[in-house]
């Protein structure tokens, strides 16, 4: 280019068109300047723009190729704080087996290097959305850094939580989970999976859209924290609904003295919780030979970890259920229900074991609540629940 502007200036002497060849010399360095800058500011904005995009839209909301460019700029393996650091999105890419692969990961020194505040996962198993969640806002308030939240819903339901929710973007990649299924086992273990890869969750409680907490934060991580046992109910029930839901094809891995009948809503340590994510031997038995009306939520897990880790187990759960009515389907309570009485039934007259002791506190969670509860539940929550 220059060299044609240098040919041109040799030319005839000096001419209009000679003077606008010198301006144009003159002025071509500054349009490339300007050139580059334009493309350096566009570069610089894109960046920006994509490592917003990750870290607060979730990585599937993002194209592909945003991706591979933004990758550099968060994973910093080489500080302790990448290996400690929570993900910065519910929102991963890996499916099941990838996602449980990761999430088997187990440090082999059992001291931690840092500063490890464990956390308890509330794990929400739904079908969308949480009508509770103003109570359970309530119940969270003032205690950061003690819980993480994970919800699996229905995977076309769209949340729609604001960003000052507790609940804003805790949704997890989510598959249709169905009652009395092996896919109800897997949504439960993806929800296992996902809050494993916090390594500060220590245990991890199931909870459905019907649930709320019966104290307040502080009392409910002491109990827990406190307790040697994980909350996980097993009971070998002989008749139909119990034994008789057994599989002679299930043996010789389960044993018909082994199986265990119990709630799904249980709360389990970090150890017991990747045991199940892990689990290869029990799995292929149960997705074979306990299909309805052998109801697999009932008896996967409780039959697994009483095998693989009786002593580690309290064989109780520790979420209030009323099954006084009968039928397939506990009670439900809706506003009328919310009385003084009820409240007596969550926490009075019933004795159980804490730690090899007798306590009479039992139940942390209960269930079933419908919508119209909420408000009378808000309503009489600072009193009866002390949150
Ligand atoms: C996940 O992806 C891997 C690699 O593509 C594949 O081998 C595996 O079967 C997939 N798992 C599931 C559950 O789809
Ligand atoms: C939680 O409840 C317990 C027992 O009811 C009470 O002693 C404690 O002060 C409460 N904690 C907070 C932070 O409100
Ligand atoms: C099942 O348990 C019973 C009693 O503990 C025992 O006698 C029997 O050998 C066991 N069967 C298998 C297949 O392990
Ligand atoms: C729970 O049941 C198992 C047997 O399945 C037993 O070994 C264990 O001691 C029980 N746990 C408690 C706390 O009693
Ligand atoms: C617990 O209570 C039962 C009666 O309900 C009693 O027999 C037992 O000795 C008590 N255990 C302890 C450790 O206090
Ligand atoms: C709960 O709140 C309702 C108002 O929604 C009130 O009428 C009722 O007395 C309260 N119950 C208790 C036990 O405080």
């Amino acid at each position: 280019m220059k060299s044609r502007l240098v040919a041109l200036e040799e030319g005839k002497g000096p001419s209009p068109i000679t003077i606008i060849k010198t301006n144009q010399a003159r002025v071509l360095p500054l349009i490339i300047l300007q050139y580059l800058m334009t493309f350096l500011g566009v570069g610089i904005v894109f960046s920006i723009l994509s490592m917003f995009m990750i870290r607060y839209l979730g990585v599937q909301n993002v194209v592909p190729v945003a991706q591979s460019v933004v990758h550099p700029c968060y994973g910093d393996q080489s500080s302790l704080e990448s290996w400690i650091r929570p993900p910065s999105t519910m929102m991963h890419t890996m499916n099941d087996t990838e996602l449980f692969w990761r999430a088997s990961f187990v440090p082999r020194i059992e001291e931690y290097p840092f500063e490890r505040t464990p956390k308890i996962a509330f794990m929400f198993l739904t079908r969308g959305p949480l009508p509770m969640a103003p109570l359970w806002e309530r119940f969270f308030k003032g205690n950061e850094g003690f819980y993480s939240i994970y919800i699996h819903s229905l995977p076309n339901y769209q949340a729609n939580f604001s960003p000052s929710s507790v609940f804003y973007r805790r949704q997890i990649p989510s598959q249709v989970a169905e009652w009395g299924k092996m896919s109800m086992c897997d949504a439960e273990r993806r929800l296992l999976a996902n809050g494993l890869l916090d390594i500060s969750n220590e245990w991890f409680v199931l909870l459905s859209e019907a649930c709320i907490p019966l104290h307040n934060f502080s009392t409910i991580y002491r109990y827990m924290s406190r307790s040697q046992y994980s909350f996980m109910g097993s009971v070998d029930e002989r008749g139909p609904y119990g034994r008789g839901r057994y599989n002679a094809n299930m043996a010789p891995e389960i044993n018909i003295t082994e199986w265990r009948k119990g709630s799904q809503w249980f709360e389990i340590n970090r150890k017991l919780a990747t045991d199940v994510v892990d689990d290869k031997i029990f799995y292929p038995k149960f997705e074979k030979y306990c299909r309805p009306a052998c109801y697999v939520d009932e008896h996967y897990f409780p039959t697994m970890l009483s095998i693989q880790s009786p002593r580690l187990l309290a064989n109780r759960s520790l979420t209030w259920v009323d099954w006084s009515r009968g039928g397939a389907h506990p009670a439900t309570f809706g506003k009328a229900d919310i009385k003084e009485q009820l409240f007596k039934r969550f926490f009075d007259g019933k004795t159980c074991t804490y730690n090899n002791e007798n306590s009479s506190v039992c139940y942390l969670f209960a269930r079933k609540f419908a919508p119209s509860a909420l408000e009378p539940l808000l309503e009489n929550a600072s009193k009866v629940f002390g949150f």
